[in-house]
């Protein structure tokens, strides 16, 4: 079997079209990113969002990220910062997998997104600090990374991926 599509479709545009991204379209990827495995089904994802149609709120996120992702982020449909609970809810304990199942959810959100049409590109390059306090993220959470949002009219995009053999080892480490 190929690998489906919603995998080998996926890529992260520069540049998006003007066309927005309705609330309900924008739960049906939240909802998705929701159904994600998590250690101790602790769910420690959370995702803080604008619609660049609330300008006001989107710009204090977009005031988050580095001056690189500021230029060819100004005008995307939505934007979003992810953050993670740090310390499981019913012992108190460090999550060390927070990250890792922020990411499982992230995956879902894309893979959601990809089969409608909407395309993501995710962003480490944000302003930690400045994102705590414009966003408001409580003690006991942190900002991870951003995600734009939007529909894209241009060609797909394909990177160079390593081979099968780089990335694997059967048994062992060679
Ligand atoms: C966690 C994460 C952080 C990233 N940070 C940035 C970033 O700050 N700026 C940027 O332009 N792209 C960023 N990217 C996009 C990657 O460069 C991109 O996913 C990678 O080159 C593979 O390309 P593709 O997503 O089109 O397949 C990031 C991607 C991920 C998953």
């Amino acid at each position: 079997m190929e690998i489906i599509d919603v995998i080998s479709k996926r890529f992260s545009p520069y540049e998006f079209n003007d066309k927005p991204i309705s609330k309900q379209d924008l739960n049906t990827l939240f909802e998705a990113a929701g159904k994600a495995a998590s250690a101790f089904n602790e769910q420690p994802w959370r995702f803080i969002y604008a619609l660049k149609s609330d300008e006001k709120i989107f710009n204090t996120i977009w005031e988050c990220l580095v001056e690189g992702n500021q230029k060819w982020t100004k005008d995307v449909a939505v934007l979003i910062i992810t953050v993670v609970k740090k310390e499981f809810t019913q012992n108190g304990k460090a999550n060390v997998t927070a990250t890792h199942d922020l990411g499982l959810a992230v995956g879902n959100l894309s893979a959601q997104a990809t089969a409608m049409g909407i395309h993501l590109h995710q962003m480490s390059g944000i302003l930690h600090e400045k994102a705590i306090s414009n966003l408001n993220i409580p003690e006991g959470y942190e900002p991870v990374t951003a995600i734009a949002l939007g529909y894209y009219d241009g060609e797909f995009v394909e990177k160079p991926r390593k081979a099968i053999t780089e990335i694997t080892f059967e048994g062992k480490w060679k």
